[in-house]
């Protein structure tokens, strides 16, 4: 059950627990201040007191968790939380039905035509300002998820798409999560004619960051979105990159060759695996002791670090409108 909390929640096991313990004191908090207050006034009968116990729990616990989280400095996660349940309550009223239309669409490999996703579509494209980005990946999604927490306030950058090649990955729980429009792709559209580059043009998307997407991206599209496509890979390349090379794999050769240090690589997306002129790489230590769990976490840390900073920064130098 913590497993999958964590994953849900996307945090580790000390936010984790941080969290809970809020959730604990809060409610608790909760109960005491509502029996103080009623006990304030004599209420009869047993049902009326009932009903305002009751309402005095549904005021009182958000304004209670939120106090509490910011000792047990949770506050970002629950604004986020707290929001999320505002809105299933008190949003439009189509948005109750937005989590399984969402689905709907995405598992159907169509756009979300949704219309609460459309609505705040809308308001994000109303946001002259933005640059819309469009993050393809394939897997969990750590990194997808720190470029959304990276732009969540910014005035320039809004993450508008998240495009995955595989139904069930853990990137497609995050957008749904974090209520940004979702496309599983299909193969044979991907790779044959232009359906989703209109489709992309038709969101405004005007820079696509790779993030553990294991697909080769088809010319067309770098060519539709020349100079914009931008990729990170878990090693310095020129080496341990190319076709086949992802993941585990790559930190197993790094190993197996006792390199003495890796690292991270950010790159121009072209017609090659792993070719395109390289925009930052970041280095690591490999210990003699390091296995490739230990060492995709290293690199990990660095991706986090430097991703979404770069990508602000060829955003903002580049003219993505
Ligand atoms: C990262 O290691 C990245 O370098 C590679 O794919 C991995 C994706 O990890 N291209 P995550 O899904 O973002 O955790």
């Amino acid at each position: 059950m913590f497993d999958r909390l964590k994953k849900k929640w996307n945090v580790n096991g000390l936010q984790l627990t941080l969290i809970l313990c809020t959730f604990a004191i809060g409610g608790s908090l909760t109960g005491y201040t509502a029996r103080k207050i009623l006990g304030l006034a004599e209420i009869e009968p047993r049902w009326l007191w009932i009903i305002i116990y009751i309402l005095l729990l549904t005021i009182i616990w958000p304004i209670a968790v939120y106090l509490i989280s910011f000792p047990f400095g949770q506050s970002r996660f629950f604004t986020r939380y707290l929001k999320k349940i505002a809105k299933r309550f008190f949003g439009s009223r189509n948005h109750s039905t937005e989590s399984t239309a969402a689905s709907d669409e995405v598992n159907s490999g169509s756009w979300n035509k949704n219309p609460a996703v459309s609505q705040n579509l809308e308001i994000a494209k109303n946001a002259q300002n933005h640059r819309f980005i469009a993050i393809f990946a394939s897997g969990t999604g750590s990194n997808a998820q720190k470029i959304i927490d990276f732009f969540r306030i910014s005035k320039t950058v809004k993450i508008a798409l998240i495009v995955s090649n595989k139904a069930g990955a853990g990137v497609l729980n995050i957008a749904k999560n974090e209520n940004i429009p979702s496309l599983l792709i299909e193969k044979d559209r991907f790779f044959h004619g232009d359906a989703y580059i209109d489709e992309l043009n038709r969101h405004n998307i005007s820079f696509i960051v790779l993030a553990g997407f294991l697909w080769k991206v088809p010319p067309n599209l770098i060519m539709a979105f020349k100079g914009k496509i931008i990729n990170i890979h878990p090693a310095l390349l020129p080496s341990y990159g190319g076709k086949g090379m992802y993941g585990a794999r790559v930190h197993q050769a790094v190993i197996d060759a006792r390199e003495k240090e890796s690292g991270i690589t950010i790159h121009y997306v072209d017609e090659i695996y792993d070719h395109g002129k390289i925009i930052l790489q970041a280095n690591c230590p490999v210990e003699e002791e390091d296995t490739a769990d230990s060492l995709a976490a290293k690199v990990h840390a660095l991706e986090h670090l430097h991703y979404p900073a770069v990508i602000e920064k060829l955003v903002k130098n580049k003219n993505c409108s």
